[in-house]
């Protein structure tokens, strides 16, 4: 069997036009700017129009992502939607994604793994990919956690915003790679900690959507540890290192977890791309919102090694090392 690799063509992002300020905010709930920022980083966060769907905010990133890549959509054969927060219960958000887009050949589905979501589908991809079924795929970070938050706890609504961001991977054979490509991925999750950071509501529990519950200090309190543990793998699987990498583009849930992992690992702190301040917590959506932004502002380039991770509810946790 060919050895195939999963090569990145092109990346995109959408946020809503919405934004929403940490004052905006003081004004729904006793919360201030300050404590805000301090405990968090985030400044804003994007809300979507009423109208507006998980599907939209998907569509947006994928095109721009496309259009990055100089494909077309009838390029992409593989289409993987990371998404807490789908349109419907089912059909999969990502076949609204494909119909919109106009592709008619391959297969859509959505994935399910919460703030990890985007770590687990780019795995699940580079699998597809690597096993030759598949040609080319969109793997795409949608949300709209607004649907889902209850804006009268202070301690939740505060976090959460909506976004989108999609990459588009390439199975091109190792030879021809250039090095580039996914070259590792390490996913965990462990259901003992699914209570902690959770919906409280669903199809086959109380036919309801429900509200995000969490309990913020025990997230807090694994997050850097997990982390940290799955980016050891990524380190011993390839040979690479905290020295070795270019970026760290970490799920940007919090700014304080994202500088104790990377000083943990030993991460020098111009290595971090920070988008936290600017859509808050976006799930499944806030990896590629960070490397849209890192992209297209210059500092992520082709030949670059990039080190993503997440962690979320379930838990879930994830590491992926791919060289750009
Ligand atoms: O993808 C994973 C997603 N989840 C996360 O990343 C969350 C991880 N956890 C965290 O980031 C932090 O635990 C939080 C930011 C959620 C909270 O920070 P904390 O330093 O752990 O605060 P705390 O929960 O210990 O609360 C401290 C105080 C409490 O008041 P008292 O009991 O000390 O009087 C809270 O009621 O802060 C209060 N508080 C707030 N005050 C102003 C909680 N939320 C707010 C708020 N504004 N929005």
């Amino acid at each position: 069997m060919t050895d195939i690799r999963s090569v990145v063509r092109g990346v995109g992002s959408y946020l809503p036009a919405r934004a929403l300020t940490n004052a905006d905010l003081a004004q729904i709930v006793d919360t201030s700017d300050e404590w805000i920022v301090q405990r968090t980083g985030i400044r804003e966060r994007h809300i979507a129009a009423d109208n507006e769907l998980t599907s939209d905010l998907a569509l947006h990133a994928a095109r721009a992502a496309l259009a990055d890549a100089g494909m077309d959509a009838g390029d992409i054969d593989l289409i993987v939607l990371a998404t807490s927060t789908p349109d419907n219960t089912f059909p999969a958000t990502a076949v609204s994604v494909q119909a919109g887009l106009g592709i008619t050949r391959g297969a859509a589905f959505d994935l399910q793994a919460v703030c990890s979501g985007f770590v687990f589908a780019v795995a699940t991809a580079d699998s597809f990919l690597k096993s030759g079924a598949f040609k080319r795929a969109l793997v795409i970070g949608a949300e709209t956690f607004s649907r889902i938050l209850d804006w009268s706890d202070r301690t939740t609504c505060v976090l959460f915003g909506d976004g989108a961001g999609a990459l588009v991977l390439e199975g091109v054979a190792a030879q021809d790679a250039g090095g580039r490509g996914v070259l590792t991925t390490h996913l965990r999750s462990d259901g003992r900690h699914k209570n902690k950071l959770y919906v409280d509501g669903g199809v086959s529990s109380t036919k309801t959507v429900g509200f995000l519950r969490m309990e913020g200090r025990e997230v807090f309190r694994h997050a850097v540890g997990m982390i940290t543990d799955v980016i050891v793998d990524a380190f011993e699987a390839t040979g690479e290192s905290a020295q070795t990498i270019d970026w760290f583009v970490p799920h940007q849930a919090n700014r304080r977890i994202i500088d104790a992992s990377a000083a943990k690992l030993g991460i020098a702190s111009e290595k971090v791309v920070v988008t936290v301040d600017r859509h808050g917590n976006t799930s499944a959506a806030s990896i590629p919102l960070a490397l849209a932004t890192a992209h297209a502002d210059g500092r992520i380039k082709t030949g670059d090694l990039v080190l993503l991770e997440a962690m979320g509810g379930g838990f879930t946790w994830g590491s992926a090392l791919i060289r750009w």
